[in-house]
Formats: structure tokens, C-alpha cells, sequence
């Protein structure tokens, strides 16, 4: 069953149902302010940090589960009756397209789109449209309702809008009620609602509520407006029509003002709120002021639309498949540009409490916006570096707000591989801006002393070669990409020690580019050398297991991911990060490929392991804690299932990397949404796996998760084979072999280029600007970086 369907254009996606099985939700701001909103305007808003900054509450765990919300309520002066703009909170029975119309049923539908979300509603002739977002520049968000009267007669209607604020810190919201119930320090300023907090140690956080309309009454304290044993489906204020003007000093805040419309016959009037951070008598007002003239919220709502169509522009594709033009299109990049800005901190199932960024998350998220914001990228890695110690190791977990303080925050136990995530995330950073000159920046160590970047990036790899074990593998320690795989003392990942081999390959291209690659460099190039010959002899007579790859040892020595094993018997990471290493003999890895799509993939995406673990096991680690089928255990891992579709498309089978990426396409799944559950336009962290007999196929934990940069990249940089690289723009395609072609668009180093490919296969002939252009000998055109603001136009047949 479908709820909703993208635009024809994949800009939009149009929710035509309200009930769907989870909230499915968007994310609204531009900077430092971010509005997380459900498709029942249910959410919460935070400045900065989802932790120490946010301004409206979220309901852990809460029933239902998504509470509370901006919420804009209507009311009939004649008769009581109330309801309101989005179906929850008072949820009105509704008409289902394409179903018979109910008498008296209210028709909803909501609208996200990259920056801003539409709610139409109507019900007993009344129509309301009701737009959300975060103007440019702006700590604040704004809603803008249009109520239109569609029937014969002239209506009276009290409208209220709500909002719940949260004591600025979310831990001791959470759980410190006998402090923050006596803190807040409510007011109403000129129609205005004031919320002050004092704290200690000494902070002032303020917000405020406004609207556009002539404030009749209002809340400040959630127990009066919404009443007793009532909640946000039933509050007492909207039942009785008016708001009882409480000043909340200590007890529980909100904001709430209501206003009167009168309506005649075809009759629209437009009431703008705005809630924000600052000062009501200051911020607020000018805001208000702002929103009050005709135009402001169009100009505005162009600048939000300019500014997203910037960082969605840079790369445009058009191939035969619609679901694929609207996720690479549209919705994956803007999932993109959204781990990148809250890393893993804020959604509705990370509610907050970790802040900050995850090392191998924001190494990760780098590389898909890269070609779209490479300055902002720039600065996440220096603070990324920041956080790598002087000995290699990185911080698990890193805190830029912490460093802004000045304070340093070292975290133990190390993992074996956030270090290593540098050596993609940098040289990904240099090959799309050339800029070489990073690796001579000086920064700072997280405990002790400053080095180079390219120091850095030699310690990360010194830390990596001194922590191996018996095999010569890399030791697993606290955990590889795997969170759960908690192997300690002298287990061993295969995981970790593909990655390491595909660092030193990187490092070792890099230092090719140095200029004046002599002296220091030359001899680290031959250190890096035989270190990677040492790793690749180590790997090819460690990790095989015969017919696929192992995917470590415990520490007292058994294979993980063997057909010995007991439990799981086979991996999907250690065969896909043995083909993404660059080493190995083809005909392992082919071998090891095959036995994943008959082990491991099912129609939903590739399970993580197989078969689950039924039982606990210590040396393995938290893997087996988990039910079959959920998370870490035998989970359709959304992040790991990219993996596959680019080492299929190295190994050069489009047909089966392009099987792989619609196995788990959320738009894939857009008309069997009640199974999957989660939002058919961005990735969720898993789909639950064939083991789990309930659930198989429903998918949790959307919108932050690494799959969103990774999938863009297998799609972009594998599949469609458009690749950055030191001296120019590659093209290796890989689609499938049905596909007649695609036409792409991107930008590389302040030039647009026009790509257009004809047929499948491998590249037969080129023409760049029009002239003929011979492929290199492994297959991929290289296209010679253009000069700034021009236009190449690529043309390839297979
Ligand atoms: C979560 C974490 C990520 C980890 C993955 C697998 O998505 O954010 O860092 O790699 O789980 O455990």
C-alpha cells in the first residue's frame, strides 16, 4: 500500500494519506537554526546543538510517538467544533484517495520539499494551507497559514497556534524535573510570547512565539492552555475558544495565541507565525514586522529555494529509471547535505542526547558533498583532524563545540578504524579541489602537539601498522565500522585491514601529486610500499576462507564469518572492503561477490550476516545481542549494502551493482510503504532482515545514517562512473545493460560539464567538445579539468 508519491519532477514528495505507519519527516533551516518536521507538524527545533540548544521539546519514546509539534488549531464559533490544520494532533476522520468520500471526513496532505514543508487541509468548507520553513539567515521558523472560506456563508473561526518549549538542555528535561519545572520565567510582550530561562553556570537562552494577527488571548503555561489528564488532541483552550492568559513562572511553558477570523463567502486570510531564538521585544518583533509585509514570505521562501537548488544543482542526472532520477536527483543529496550538517545527532531516533559528530560518520559524510560545498568541507575536516591524537588514533566521538571552548575532550577506548576514514575523506577532498596545499596545514593534535596534515594522515597509518595481531591483520579493538563487533585483545579485522590496505594505496597516490615528490616524501613512499606489500601478503594468506572472505578472528583465535563458525558464516563487509581494498586476485574476488548474492541478498538489500547469531558470544561482541534480523545482527544494514554496488561496479557488472542499489532504493519501495515503514524518499540505518519472520522488510532508523552518502556515491561515482580525480574529471560508466544511457550534469572545479552516454558497456569512443578522445587502457575517459566557468560538453558511446 502506497501513501504518497514523488512530483513528476522529484522535487517534491507528496504524502496523500496522514496516518503512515512512522512520522515521516523533513528537515527545515539553512545555517545554525534546524526545525525537524513531521508530516503531522509534529517535531522539534534546536539551535546549534540538538543538545544544549534545543528550543522545542521533543517527547521521548513518546505515545504517540510524535509529540508534541507546532500545532495550528480551528474553531467553529457557531457551533464548538475544532480541529486542525494537520491531521494529528486532533485527527479528524479523513478521506483516502481513491476511496469512496466519508460525509463530514477532512481531506489532508502535506507537501516536503528541500527546505520547506505544505499542509493542505480541508473540512467543513474550510480550506487551510499551511507552509513551514527556516528563512535564510534566520534563528527561526515560519508558519504561514492561509484559511479559505469555500462555502456560501459567512464563518467565524478562533485559530490558535501552539508550540511547546523545551528547558535548553535536553538531558535534565528529560530527567531533572524537580529543577526545570521551576525555572522558566514566562511573559507576554506586545502580543508576544517571551521565553526566558536563567541558568546556571550563567546562561540566558530566550525564544519567542509571534504572529501576524491581532492576539485575542494566549497560554504561556501548557497545564492551562491544554488542561488536566488532557493532551495536544483535546486542549481545553481551543474546546472553550479562548486562552486563559497565563504567565507561567516556573511550571511548564508553551506558547499559545489565538486570534478570530471572520470569513466571507470565498474569503482567504493569511496569519503568519514565527518562533525563534532572542528576545520577543527585539527579535521577535522585527520578525514579526518582517513577516507582516505582503511579499516577505515569498521573497524568503526564493532565497531557502535558491539556496538548496546551489547545493542540489551541482550534479543533475536523467537516466531511464524515475525512482533513481528523484533519489539522485533530489532526495539523496539533500539526505546528504543533512548527515553531513547533524551528523547522527538529531532525528527522531537520535532525539538529541549524543550531540557532536561521530569521527567515521563526518569522515564518511564529506564525501558526497564535497563537489557542492568543498569549503564547508574543508573546515569539518580540520576540525576532524583536530580530533586525531598524537599517536594516530582518532576520538570515537568529537565535540567542535567543545574545541570552540577550548576544551579537549580525548576519548578511549580507540576503534580500529575512524584514523583511517582520513585517507578517503582527504584525498576525495583534494582530488575534487586540487587543493594540495592542505596537506602542508599545520593542526593541532587532540591530547598533545600539532603536525601537518600529511603528518596526520602518516600517523593514522603508523597507528594501524603497530596495532595488528597474530595474523598481521588489523587488530579489531574496541570496534571496526561494525559498532558491535567488539572483538578486543588480539582480534582481528578483515574489515579493518581492507580498509587499511585501501588507506595505503591512497596515501600512496596522493604522494605522487606532491610537488617535488623528493626527500622525505620519496623515502615515505617506499615505507608505504612495502608496508602495503607486508598488508596485501598478509590478507591473501589470512583472510580467504575458500569460497569467501573470513571476516576476522576472536581473540582466542576462531574464524568469524567462516563455514566453520558457529552462528554467522559469512559477512557482507569483508566481501565488498575486499574488492573496495584494490587488492586481491579477480577471481577471488569475483568468487567472493557471487557467494554474497546467494548468501546474503534477499529482495530487500543484502543482509549484514548470515544466519544470525541465535547466541550470545562474548568474544564476538554486541552483534549477538541483538534479535535476528535487527540492527547488527543479520540486519539489511542500509550503509553496507552500498558497498556491494560499488564493488560490483570496480568488478565492472553494472547489471548486478544496479540490482543491488534498487534492492534497497527507498523510492523502490514507495507502493509497499506499509512494509517498509519509513519514508519512501530518504535511506533509513537498516531494513530488518529475512531472519526477523515479523518484520522482514520494514526499515528503521531513517534520515541520519552513512548509507546517504554512500549511496549517492556508489549511484554518481560507480554506476553513472563519474569520478573526481587528480588531473580531471573520469568517466567509467557501469549501468545496467537494459538502460539505452544517461545524461548527466556536474560541476568540477568551478566548470560545468555536460555528460551524455550512449549505450552500456565499455567506453568504445569519446568526444570532448565535440573532438575525439581515447579512453585510457583501464577503460575510463579522463576529461582534463576546464577552466573555471566554462562549459565541456562529454559525449560517449559504449
Ligand atoms: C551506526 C553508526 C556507524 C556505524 C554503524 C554500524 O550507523 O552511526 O558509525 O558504522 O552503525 O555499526
Amino acid at each position: 500500500m502506497r501513501y504518497g508519491r514523488f512530483s513528476p519532477d522529484g522535487r517534491e514528495y507528496i504524502i496523500e494519506r496522514p496516518d503512515t505507519p512512522a512520522s515521516w519527516n523533513n528537515y527545515l533551516g539553512t545555517d545554525q537554526y534546524c526545525a525537524i518536521v513531521s508530516n503531522n507538524a509534529a517535531g522539534y527545533a534546536f539551535h546549534r546543538s540538538p543538545k544544549s540548544g534545543r528550543m522545542l521539546r521533543f517527547r521521548f519514546n513518546s505515545v504517540p510517538m510524535d509529540r508534541p509539534g507546532r500545532y495550528f488549531y480551528l474553531r467553529d464559533a457557531a457551533d464548538g467544533d475544532y480541529w486542525s490544520a494537520t491531521w494529528q494532533p486532533v485527527a479528524k476522520p479523513f478521506n483516502v484517495p481513491g476511496e469512496p468520500r466519508r460525509e463530514g471526513a477532512a481531506d489532508y496532505r502535506c507537501v516536503h520539499r528541500p527546505g520547506s514543508t505544505r499542509f493542505d487541509s480541508s473540512y467543513r468548507g474550510i480550506d487551510t494551507s499551511l507552509l513551514a520553513f527556516v528563512p535564510s539567515g534566520e534563528d527561526a521558523e515560519v508558519w504561514q497559514l492561509t484559511v479559505t472560506n469555500t462555502g456560501p456563508a459567512e464563518r467565524t473561526l478562533d485559530l490558535f497556534g501552539y508550540v511547546e518549549w523545551c528547558f535548553w538542555h535536553i538531558m535534565q528535561d528529560a530527567m531533572n524535573f524537580q529543577y526545570i519545572l521551576y525555572t522558566c520565567r514566562m511573559a507576554e510582550v506586545d502580543g508576544i510570547i517571551d521565553y526566558s530561562l536563567r541558568l546556571w553556570p550563567f546562561e540566558e537562552p530566550k525564544g519567542f512565539f509571534a504572529c501576524t494577527a491581532r492576539v485575542e488571548s494566549f497560554d504561556t503555561d501548557r497545564e492551562v492552555f491544554l488542561g488536566a489528564y488532557r493532551h495536544e488532541g483535546t486542549p481545553q483552550a481551543v474546546e472553550r475558544g479562548v486562552c486563559g492568559n497565563s504567565r507561567a513562572i516556573g511550571g511548564t511553558p508553551c506558547g499559545a495565541l489565538h486570534t478570530r477570523l471572520t470569513l466571507g463567502a470565498g474569503e482567504a486570510k493569511t496569519v503568519t507565525f514565527i518562533a525563534g531564538v532572542g528576545d520577543a521585544k527585539t527579535k521577535g518583533h522585527d520578525l514579526r514586522k518582517r513577516f507582516s509585509e505582503p511579499h516577505a514570505t515569498t521573497q524568503a521562501l526564493a532565497e531557502v529555494e535558491r539556496y538548496f537548488e546551489q547545493r542540489l544543482g551541482k550534479f543533475t542526472l536523467e537516466t531511464p529509471d524515475a525512482d533513481v532520477n528523484a533519489m539522485g536527483g533530489i532526495w539523496n543529496q539533500l539526505q546528504c547535505h543533512t548527515t553531513f550538517n547533524w551528523s547522527r545527532s538529531a532525528s527522531f531516533n537520535e532525539a538529541g542526547g549524543r550531540d557532536g559528530l561521530g569521527f567515521r560518520d563526518s569522515c564518511q559524510d564529506t564525501l558526497a558533498v564535497v563537489h557542492a560545498i568543498p569549503g564547508e568541507v574543508l573546515s569539518k575536516l580540520k576540525d576532524l583532524l583536530r580530533a586525531q591524537h598524537s599517536y594516530g588514533a582518532a576520538m570515537h566521538h568529537v565535540q567542535p563545540l567543545a574545541f570552540e571552548q577550548g576544551k579537549h575532550n580525548i576519548t578511549l577506548p580507540h576503534y580500529s578504524d575512524d584514523h583511517l576514514w582520513l585517507h578517503i575523506a582527504i584525498p576525495a577532498y583534494i582530488r575534487e579541489t586540487g587543493d594540495l596545499a592542505l596537506l602542508d596545514e599545520v593542526i593541532d593534535y587532540a591530547d598533545e602537539g600539532s603536525g601537518t596534515v600529511y603528518e596526520h594522515l602518516k600517523r593514522a597509518l603508523d597507528f594501524s601498522y603497530r596495532e595488528r595481531g597474530p595474523h598481521g591483520l588489523c587488530l579489531g579493538l574496541a570496534a571496526d565500522w561494525n559498532d558491535c563487533l567488539n572483538l578486543r585483545g588480539k582480534g582481528e579485522s578483515t574489515f579493518t585491514t581492507f580498509l587499511f590496505v585501501r588507506a595505503l594505496r591512497e596515501f600512496l597516490e596522493l604522494l605522487e601529486r606532491r610537488p617535488g615528490a623528493k626527500g622525505v616524501e620519496a623515502r615515505d613512499a617506499g615505507h608505504y610500499r612495502a608496508m602495503l606489500v607486508e598488508m596485501e601478503e598478509a590478507a591473501a594468506a589470512h583472510t580467504w576462507d575458500g569460497e569467501w572472505f573470513l571476516r576476522g578472528y576472536v581473540d582466542s583465535g576462531k574464524k568469524i564469518g567462516s563455514r566453520e563458525s558457529v552462528g554467522s558464516t559469512i559477512f557482507l563487509n569483508a566481501q565488498s572492503w575486499a574488492v573496495l581494498s584494490g587488492s586481491g586476485s579477480r577471481e577471488r574476488l569475483v568468487a567472493a561477490m557471487d557467494a554474497l548474492h546467494e548468501r546474503l541478498a534477499t529482495e530487500h538489500g543484502a543482509v549484514l550476516n548470515a544466519p544470525c547469531y541465535l547466541e550470545h558470544d562474548a568474544e564476538i561482541g554486541a552483534i549477538t545481542t541483538f534479535p535476528g534480523g535487527l540492527k547488527e545482527n543479520a540486519a539489511i544494514f542500509c550503509h553496507a549494502n552500498t558497498w556491494p554496488v560499488v564493488a560490483e561496479a570496480m568488478l565492472g557488472r553494472g547489471d548486478l551493482a544496479y540490482k543491488l542499489y534498487r534492492s534497497f532504493l527507498p523510492a523502490a519501495k514507495n507502493e509497499t510503504a506499509d512494509v517498509y515503514s519509513m519514508e519512501p524518499y530518504v535511506y533509513a540505518q537498516f531494513i530488518t532482515g529475512i531472519d526477523h519472520k515479523a518484520h522482514f522488510g520494514r526499515a528503521r532508523n531513517s534520515w541520519l545514517t552513512g548509507t546517504a552518502t554512500w549511496a549517492f556515491v556508489a549511484l554518481s561515482q560507480y554506476i553513472l562512473g563519474i569520478r573526481a580525480e587528480y588531473d580531471g574529471l573520469s568517466l567509467l560508466p557501469c549501468i545496467p545493460s537494459s538502460w539505452p544511457g544517461y545524461r548527466a550534469s556536474r560541476e568540477f572545479r568551478g566548470a560545468h560539464y555536460d555528460i551524455e552516454v550512449r549505450g552500456s558497456g565499455r567506453i568504445r569512443s569519446a568526444r570532448i567538445d565535440g573532438k575525439p578522445s581515447t579512453p585510457s587502457e583501464d577503460g575510463r575517459l579522463l576529461v582534463p579539468v576546464a577552466k573555471a566557468g566554462s562549459r565541456v560538453r562529454v559525449e560517449i558511446e559504449c
